[in-house]
């Protein structure tokens, strides 16, 4: 293989530069040409494809967002939009790709293969840490500590008025930021996507704190939880505890999903990279990196697509226990 490309797509991550910085120093290193592809599959599309050398990604490491931009596209969703793209592709002599991304990006790089035979070797980048065949994605670590630092100047202030806060974080389909954030900012509670937690019983852990006098407490939402996000949870839990409870939401948004990536997401970051590039030279294809017990292992698209990767029961007991 000699000419290959990389894009990034779906929701952006922390680290997703470190990780284009890594494939691009790889094929370098290997005497690869390596392209850039502009908004993920709709630069493909659409030909918005650019030269990569070592130089381009000079000064990147540190850096939040992707320099390549990236979408979630709607056109690749569909045989002409899939047929445009190969047609591009061919046009440039790309002969295989990296793709950085989540379930989305990988469902249509599994879809492309069978179509065209292009093949793909995927890098986890998602701030959601949902993906089966990885410990961590590249991003997760940065958004924790992000929401973790606004839980943290959260509580000055649910302190000092005696206040309820309900604390929305990302995770569409998932609550691995939401646990995090629960453990390492001593949260009372969290409502999780992957577990059942009902408003009798965050009424319950919040009557308990308050009869051993806590006077403020914080429970951690995720965007997924099935009561609803937080603004619903709150009006739920108003309504079962009475209009004096002074309660307030907050939703952190997308602040979670910028920002200097961490250490340990760079490192993640680079190791998936160059994994990824080199799996995909020696002729890997429909899978993705993943870094599982600290060893870089190759997951088919297939099962991180299909396969839940649950979030450990042990976190969920262990926010319980150390509120109390
Ligand atoms: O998948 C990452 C993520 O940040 C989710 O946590 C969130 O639900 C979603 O993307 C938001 O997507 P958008 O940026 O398209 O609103």
């Amino acid at each position: 293989m000699k000419k290959i490309a990389v894009f990034t797509s779906g929701g952006d991550a922390p680290g997703m530069n470190a990780c284009i910085r890594a494939i691009v120093r790889g094929a370098a290193y290997h005497g690869v040409e390596v392209f850039g592809i502009v908004r993920g599959y709709n630069g493909m599309i659409k030909g918005d494809i650019i030269p990569l050398n070592s130089q381009s990604v000079s000064n990147i490491i540190q850096r939040g967002g992707t320099i390549l931009k990236s979408a979630r596209s709607k056109e690749f969703m569909t045989t002409e939009g899939r047929q445009k793209a190969y047609n591009q592709l061919q046009e440039f002599g790309i002969e295989g790709l990296v793709a950085i991304g989540g379930n989305g990006t990988f469902t249509g790089a599994e879809i492309f293969y069978n179509e065209f035979k292009i093949p793909t070797v995927g890098a986890p980048g998602t701030i959601d840490n949902d993906l089966y065949g990885t410990d961590y994605t590249i991003g997760f670590d940065t958004a924790v500590n992000t929401a973790l630092d606004a839980v943290d100047k959260i509580r000055d202030t649910a302190d000092s008025h005696d206040r309820v806060f309900f604390i929305e974080v990302m995770g569409r389909d998932s609550g691995y930021i939401a646990i995090q954030c629960a453990i390492a900012g001593g949260a009372e509670s969290v409502m999780i996507p992957e577990n059942l937690t009902s408003v009798e019983e965050i009424t319950a852990i919040l009557q308990k704190g308050f009869d051993k006098k806590k006077s403020s407490s914080i429970v951690i939402v995720a965007e997924g939880d099935e009561e609803g996000n937080a603004q619903i949870v709150a009006k739920k839990i108003k309504d079962k505890m009475g209009e004096n409870l002074d309660i307030r939401v907050t939703t952190l948004g997308h602040i979670q999903r910028g920002g200097i990536p961490t250490a340990s997401d760079r490192i993640l970051a680079s190791r998936l990279g160059l994994g990824a590039l080199e799996g995909l030279l020696r002729g890997e294809k429909n899978v993705m990196a993943g870094v599982v017990n600290n060893q870089l292992i190759y997951t088919p698209f297939h099962d991180t697509i299909t396969k839940k990767k649950p979030v450990s029961e042990d976190l969920i007991r262990m926010v319980e226990i150390l509120s109390t």
